[in-house]
């Protein structure tokens, strides 16, 4: 089965644990970008990103240039924004830009992520197959131990999917 890192990240945690999941693995990773990232900094990106959860806005993406039909797998990679997966991510998946793929689902937070997992399984299963998930937090404040347990999760996925 073939494998591939897919993530949005806006200020580097996520994109420190897909690049650990990738150079463990071995495996490509691709970011994705909406055509109008979040500009605001402090208090206001919170404001700014919160607000586009909360009115369930699906942002336009950057082409992704990629063929996912090369793919089985997908470890896809959020932060945390208002509780859930980030908006870009809500159009990658409700949009179908990939289907029928196993989703390995891992999100990057600072505590406040009761619900994510419920909610990314939700919307993963519409068009694709939600094997599990694995969260981590102030990821580029912990590094070595972040990469540690992402390797370590990464490590175990792969073992399931030979
Ligand atoms: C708009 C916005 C909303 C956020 N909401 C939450 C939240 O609800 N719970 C939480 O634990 N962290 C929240 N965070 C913090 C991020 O989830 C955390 O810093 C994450 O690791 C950032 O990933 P990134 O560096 O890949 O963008 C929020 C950050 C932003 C910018």
């Amino acid at each position: 089965m073939k494998a591939l890192v897919v993530y949005y990240s806006f200020e580097g945690n996520t994109e420190f644990i897909a690049n650990a999941i990738s150079e463990i693995l071995n495996i490509p990773t691709i970011r994705i970008h909406p055509v109008k990232n979040l500009t605001s900094t402090g208090f206001s990106k919170y404001v700014w990103g919160g607000g586009q959860v909360v009115m369930g806005i699906k942002p336009k993406l950057e082409p992704i240039v990629i063929d996912f039909k090369e793919y089985d797998v997908i470890f896809l990679g959020s932060p945390i924004w208002a509780g859930t997966y980030a908006p870009p991510i809500k159009t990658l998946l409700e949009e179908g830009v990939f289907k029928n793929k196993k989703v390995y689902y891992f999100y990057t937070h600072e505590g406040g992520a009761q619900n994510a997992e419920r909610r990314a399984e939700s919307v993963i299963s519409k068009f694709n197959e939600y094997v599990s998930a694995r969260g981590f937090i102030d990821v580029l404040k912990n590094q070595n131990e972040s990469r540690k347990k992402a390797q370590q999760w990464a490590s175990e996925c792969a073992q399931q999917i030979k």
